[in-house]
């Protein structure tokens, strides 16, 4: 019995807790109101079942605080597995992986298939109306090849927002493969950090969210960085401190931010609830870089 009243008085705290806190989420959600919010969810960070679910929750709670969720994803773990089981001889350049027709045709697979309709998945199982697309979809990323022999990597060159301002108008929420069309009719595999930052600058976004699977841009001592400068990005890139995947990131930042997008924040898309915590807390999470 008197372990019970415990326990119901435990409920009661909890609960008081909670109507806090969302109250105290006000002032966060009313400076959001109607904003244009880019995600990019990196293939790390959608490592597990749970992540994924934790993920398309707070991006359905964001849409239903009258925020705009954007989602572009990446999915390099799972093209990696899929080149691997289908046996396709994979060139690399400077370690990086050389896109062939071949390579892009399992790109395009695995990205618009697979991973693209676990997320759409992911955020209608929460409640949420999200829609897949790719770059290719209305012209939406129109890409050149890119310079540095790596085949056919694409470098975006013009954005089409039309197709993701109608989605949102109608309360969709759009979800974006990182593939690019070519004016030739070639498909462009896309960095996927490089497509949310081109995505960002099109829509004129209010903020691009980098979702990574370390807690922000980490300095030579490994302490993260809660603001970074351009200045910054540049030493640091030059020193080798920034290196691997975190350089197109902290480069799609600054393009970013010169592209009209008036922030951009590095966080960790492992961490519970990532995107609230930004958004909704004074808190904050990650490295931002602002215009
Ligand atoms: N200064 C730095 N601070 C933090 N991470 C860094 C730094 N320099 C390099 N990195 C590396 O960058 C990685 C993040 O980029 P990575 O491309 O691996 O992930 P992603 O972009 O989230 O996923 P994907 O490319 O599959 O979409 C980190 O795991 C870390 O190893
Ligand atoms: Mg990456």
């Amino acid at each position: 019995m008197a372990a019970q009243m415990e326990k119901s008085q435990a409920m009661k705290r909890d609960s008081i807790a909670t109507a806090r806190m969302l109250s105290e989420a006000l002032p966060h959600i009313q400076r959001h109101d109607g904003s244009i919010i880019v995600i990019k969810l990196g293939g790390h960070a959608m490592s597990s079942p749970d992540a994924m679910a934790s993920f398309a929750r707070d991006i359905v709670m964001m849409h239903q605080c009258n925020l705009k969720p954007v989602i572009v994803h990446g999915g390099g773990p799972m093209i990696n597995a899929m080149l691997e089981k289908l046996e396709i001889p994979t060139e690399f350049k400077d370690g990086k992986r050389i896109s062939t027709p071949e390579t892009v045709e399992v790109v395009e697979m695995v990205l618009s298939g697979t991973v693209n309709k676990t997320i759409v998945q992911a955020i209608n199982d929460q409640g949420g109306r999200a829609v897949g697309l790719s770059g290719k979809d209305a012209k939406l990323l129109v890409c050149d090849q890119a310079e540095g022999g790596l085949g056919l990597v694409g470098a975006p060159k013009k954005v089409n927002a039309g197709v993701i301002t109608a989605m949102l108008d109608g309360g969709f929420i759009p979800v974006i493969a990182p593939l690019g069309a070519g004016e030739q009719g070639q498909t462009f595999n896309v960095n996927g950090d490089t497509a949310a930052g081109a995505i960002a600058g099109g829509l004129d976004a209010d903020r691009l969210l980098l979702l990574t699977d370390v807690a922000g841009v980490k300095d030579g001592e490994g302490d993260v960085l809660t603001n970074l400068s351009a200045e910054q990005v540049h030493a640091m890139t030059q020193s080798g401190v920034i290196s691997g995947g975190m350089i197109p990131k902290t480069q799609t930042a600054l393009d970013a931010i010169s592209n009209g997008v008036r922030a951009v924040v590095i966080l960790d898309g492992r961490a519970d609830n990532a995107c609230l915590l930004e958004l909704f807390t004074d808190h904050g999470a990650g490295s931002m870089i602002r215009a």
